[in-house]
């Protein structure tokens, strides 16, 4: 059973495979959090409550002992005016302007499948494999409702968890802090794994202590950012990549979020995420409801690769309904960083051709086909194609690569406007900026009011257009900028701290009509680079653009951090020239495919101007990866080393029948040693062979794998191992 209920005790047990997550209606009809962790059967775990004395800490009035304050209790969803002095989860003012919202249990319901939210994507159940228990509160004097849903998916170690919020009174009331979860850890020392960067380097690996001073991470970009992923980890002390207890969690959404990590006064921890709260606020009026983003958590009590596993398992299988979760992706050829905007139709069939010739499906036009764009000044928002530029139409143009037998893909930025365009010569008010303010510049572009109806039909309309004036299988959605100026001629004076909210509400609107519409149109998102990889956008969209950063030396770090939490399958992973363009590096040919097969394998470079021996090299990569994709997108990833000096990575089918491990010398030196990789995963009893060598699976984990010493400048080799039968 997933979910157990022990109505006497008013107990809540959530039981997956390996874990479990406990909740309890505990003094004066208040729900405590009891235990999240490593399985634990047939046990109420109320033990663990505090029930020492209050000291000098605020108690709820009925308490006759003077005991059950909220701010020493494990609650479950802490809420302003309680006397909880953490981080609390929800912040209403109400109606006569009171800060106060007292939430006690009301009742419960179970259903099997998984709750969907109304306007904001989130996990789906396949089969029987979730179940929903809803919580409902109320807060009787405030008029205020909060419904608590927990997805449990029992054999992927997950559980996701959204919150409802309705006003039942006859005042609007002002939401001011919605979180999606909190979680409250009673006791142990515990730190903070987050994911920082900036562009062209996302997704740095950062361990820190959690201390009695609260962190707080988060993005006021618009976008989820390269500055900070909403995906983060609290670890054991000790926790490594193979042993230790670790919590995961992450948020389906990709606009402004914040999460906090703190230790209370008595040494237990709390972890809270949802939207961020910088300039939020939400009016509720009386009837109607808000709903938060979905937040997702997992535990693991063998170390952050079962961690990352249990996220790759569940986001390739229960978020995204595009086909092409399920099926081989094409090889494609992006021409951006082989032309910039410097391009015709010529010039593109002559890449497409080259590229066939090395075995890519897909020609990918990038920015500048549109409007009179030549350069980043101008015409973004007009998505009218540029015939005399390309020298063809659309139609002729996808013709011809077509009958190249390659598939066709489209750049656009649907966000974005330039006051150099029609679109905002013909709607000024349809751009983000402050009245009586010059606008923010951001790459020399505006931001469209996603919330606004009229841009919603407009780019639905435009888009819809262009995919169906050709026969175009792949659409890049970019977004270059941060949001800066949140004021929506639409919205009321009380209303504009919903703008941030109602942008990414807006977006996911058009992303789900547009997808709805063309289901056999792979999309990919972008945001210069890899400013916005999230589970929102991977609800629409199975894989991202990771980073500007193509440089493999660069991506080991990027590509490391990414897979903490998101599969190989969903990281877009291009080779390009060498010196890379971004930082001038220079590395082989094969170095730069090998770090490229993990993740969604293609080129982004003028493959016309390859000479013939790479272009060969280039083939073989090309049919190596396809053979491996597979293994790629379904395998468990193993992160096998990662150091200053050598960094390295396996995938292992999950029958273990075949694996693919990488490794990159980064450092090299003189009278180098031999280096000996200790690989995972694999079956100890069988026997796998490399080449023409046959080796013990124990022995390749537990002996490990003998390689050359490495020479030369970022030398890499890749090593398929087959099961033998
Ligand atoms: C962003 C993207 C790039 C490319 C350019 C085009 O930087 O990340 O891949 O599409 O925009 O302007």
């Amino acid at each position: 059973m997933t979910i157990l209920i022990n109505d006497d005790k008013k107990l809540f047990t959530l039981q997956t495979r390996n874990t479990t997550y406990q909740m309890k209606v505990g003094d004066f009809d208040y729900l405590y959090h009891l235990y999240y962790g490593k399985r634990v059967d047939h046990q109420d775990m109320s033990y663990l409550l505090y029930d020492g004395p209050s000291h000098f800490a605020p108690y709820p009035y009925e308490s006759e002992n003077r005991g059950g304050s909220l701010t020493l209790m494990s609650q479950e969803f802490p809420t302003v005016g309680t006397g909880d002095l953490g981080s609390v989860a929800l912040d209403i003012e109400n109606a006569d302007g009171t800060h106060v919202v007292n939430l006690k249990y009301k009742d419960y319901e179970i259903f099997d499948g998984k709750y969907s939210l109304a306007e904001l994507p989130s996990f789906f159940s396949k089969g029987n494999d979730a179940k929903t228990l809803k919580i409902t509160l109320v807060d009787v004097a405030s008029d205020v409702e909060v419904e608590l849903y927990y997805g449990v998916f029992e054999d992927k170690d997950v559980i996701t968890r959204a919150v409802r919020i309705s006003n039942l009174g006859v005042g609007s009331i002002q939401i001011h802090k919605a979180q999606s979860m909190s979680l409250d850890i009673v006791a142990g020392q515990y730190d903070l794994i987050h994911f920082h960067g900036r562009w062209a380097s996302e997704r740095n690996v950062e361990r820190l202590p959690i201390t009695h001073n609260v962190t707080t991470l988060g993005s006021d970009y618009g976008v989820s950012s390269a500055k900070e992923n909403p995906g983060f980890i609290v670890a054991g002390k000790s926790t490594t990549e193979m042993t230790g207890d670790c919590f995961g969690f992450n948020l389906v959404y990709s606009g402004n979020f914040q999460a906090t990590a703190e230790r209370g006064t008595l040494g237990q921890n709390r972890v809270t995420l949802g939207l961020g709260d910088n300039q939020f606020s939400w009016r509720l009026e009386p009837g109607a409801l808000f709903e938060t983003p979905e937040a997702v958590m997992s535990f693991s009590s063998a170390g952050l690769t079962q961690l990352s596993h249990n996220f790759h398992n569940i986001i390739r299988e229960n978020l995204c309904h595009s086909k092409y979760v399920n099926s081989p992706r094409p090889v494609l050829i992006n021409n951006w960083e082989a032309t910039y905007f410097d391009f015709t139709g010529k010039k593109l069939l002559q890449i497409a051709k080259s590229a066939r010739d090395i075995g890519a499906n897909m020609l990918v036009m990038d920015d500048g086909w549109f409007g009179e764009r030549s350069d980043d000044t101008s015409s973004l928002g007009d998505w009218f194609v540029n015939e005399q530029k390309l020298g063809y139409t659309l139609n002729q143009l996808v013709q011809k690569v077509n009958n190249l037998g390659m598939e066709f893909g489209i750049w656009f930025e649907p966000e974005m406007v330039n006051e150099k365009s029609e679109l905002y010569v013909n709607h000024p008010n349809w751009a983000l900026n402050f009245p009586n303010q010059k606008p923010l510049l951001g790459r020399g572009q505006l931001v469209l009011d996603m919330s606004k109806k009229e841009v919603q039909e407009y780019l639905f309309e435009r888009i819809s257009d262009v995919l169906d004036s050709a026969n175009i299988s792949y659409v890049k959605w970019d977004m270059n900028r941060p949001i800066t100026d949140w004021y929506s001629k639409d919205l009321s004076s009380g209303r504009q701290g919903e703008l941030q909210h109602r942008y990414v509400l807006g977006l996911y609107k058009v992303l789900g009509a547009l997808t709805r519409r063309y289901p056999d149109v792979l999309f990919e998102g972008c945001s210069s680079g890899g400013a916005r990889f999230d589970l929102g956008m991977l609800a629409y969209e199975p894989q991202i653009w990771t980073s500007d950063n193509s440089d493999a030396i660069n991506r080991l770090d990027i590509q490391y951090g990414t897979s903490f939490f998101y599969p190989l399958s969903t990281m877009g992973s291009h080779v390009s020239a060498s010196p890379n363009h971004q930082n001038g590096r220079i590395t082989s040919f094969e170095t730069r495919a090998n770090v490229a097969m993990a993740g969604t394998f293609g080129y982004e470079l003028d493959v016309t101007k390859m000479s013939q021996a790479e272009k060969q090299q280039a083939k073989t990569a090309t049919d190596f990866y396809k053979k491996v994709q597979e293994l790629t997108f379904t395998g468990d990833y193993y992160r096998l080393h990662h150091s200053d000096d050598i960094v390295s990575w396996q995938i292992v089918a999950k029958d273990k029948s075949e694996s693919l491990v990488t490794v990159v010398a980064t450092d090299v030196v003189g009278n180098p040693p031999f280096v000996y990789i200790k690989l995972r995963g694999l079956d100890d009893n069988s026997r796998y062979l490399i080449g023409e060598k046959v080796y013990g699976g124990d022995a390749l984990m537990n002996a490990g794998l003998k390689l050359p010493p490495f020479k030369g400048n970022y030398p890499s080799t890749r090593i398929y191992l087959k099961k033998v039968k």
